[in-house]
């Protein structure tokens, strides 16, 4: 059976690094780069192995030799890209947040399901193997409370992807979907959502701290800031077991699980084993298989997702 070939559009630092994992996977390779400039495009494909590199998203998706686009520009720009590989029906996996804004995600999605096209939000966390322990091991009993921060300090600039609001810029969309997306699969979408934070000078948003309210008192409590450095830790706490996630709790190395009758756990993740490679395969497995979404990551719940930052961010002034 011939590889699994991707195309990836655009050759900042995520596409380098999912490019890097692509390589890396067996049955996998990166076909095609696509980007602005040739010249990037042609940089990227040498460093990957792939033998096709083009001067714009478009040709890219035009490639016959690709099977699955993955859409690494920033997110403002995503619906753009998708549009096209859907257009020439491809498989999408697209970058976190789907969208910029809630609009321009339904659309996407929209035009994925009436093309009977593969798309996924490439949300890695959720196909890291101690996060999906989390989620299935019973012995938590009820999970009363989630708690999760994802923040760090990064000087202001209006023209800097994570600030620009062209780009999508604003801690929520970039970090906060992580915490906010940690209580969303442990707890799912909250009956209420209180939000205190601030805005740069340009409206974007530069922090945000939430309670996330759901029937009988469960709770998350969530954090994402552009302005300081967090603990980027997690904490699940049920009526039988804790876990302790190690930071980076979206992509973590290490969780310990605690409980009142049990020795401590502690689960280390196979290196070989992250996120990417994870949702990697859940691409070239649901191609296989003829599966236009995913169960580990459904669009309904990234649509939901961009729902509630947009709440979020609403609530901020
Ligand atoms: N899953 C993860 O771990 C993870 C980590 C980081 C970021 N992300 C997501 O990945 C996306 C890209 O993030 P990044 O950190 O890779 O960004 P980045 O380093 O700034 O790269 C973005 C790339 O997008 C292309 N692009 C297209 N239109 C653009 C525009 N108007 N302005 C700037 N660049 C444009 C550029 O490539 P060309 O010029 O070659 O076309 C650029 O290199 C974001 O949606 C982000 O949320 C995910």
């Amino acid at each position: 059976m011939r590889d699994f070939a991707w195309g990836i559009a655009a050759t900042g630092g995520i596409a380098r690094t999912v490019g890097a994992a692509i390589a890396a996977e067996p049955g996998m390779r990166v076909a095609a780069v696509g980007s602005r400039s040739l010249g990037r495009a042609q940089a990227l494909a040498a460093t990957l192995g792939a033998e096709s590199a083009y001067d714009s998203y478009e040709r890219l998706c035009a490639d016959p030799a690709v099977d699955a686009i993955y859409v690494a520009t920033p997110h403002a720009q995503h619906l753009q890209v998708a549009e096209a590989a859907i257009a020439a029906g491809k498989a999408v996996l697209c970058e976190k947040p789907l969208a910029a804004t809630v609009d321009d995600a339904e659309k996407m999605v929209r035009l994925a399901r009436e093309a009977g096209v593969f798309l996924m939000e490439a949300m890695w966390m959720r196909f890291n193997p101690l996060i999906q322990k989390i989620a299935s091991d019973e012995r938590f009993g009820e999970i009363r409370s989630v708690q999760a921060s994802f923040g760090f300090a990064h000087p202001y600039d209006p023209a800097h992807r994570l600030w620009a609001p062209e780009l999508g810029g604003g801690a929520l969309l970039d970090l906060g979907i992580y915490p906010f997306g940690l209580a969303q699969l442990l707890l799912g979408m909250p009956a209420e959502l209180h939000v205190t934070g601030s805005l740069a000078p340009n409206g974007v948003d530069a922090e945000a701290a939430g309670m996330l309210r759901y029937p009988g008192g469960r709770h998350a409590l969530v954090a994402t800031s552009l302005l300081g450095n967090y603990p980027n830790s997690a904490t699940v706490v049920g009526t039988r077991m804790r876990a302790d996630i190690q930071a980076p709790f979206w992509a973590p190395q290490r969780i310990l699980l605690t409980g009142f009758s049990m020795e401590p756990e502690e689960h280390v993740l196979d290196p070989a084993d992250n996120g990417y490679a994870g949702e990697l395969r859940e691409v070239r497995a649901a191609v296989a298989e003829g599966r236009t979404e995913s169960s580990i990551m459904p669009l309904d719940e990234s649509l939901a997702m961009m729902g509630l930052l947009a709440d979020a961010r609403g609530q901020l002034s």
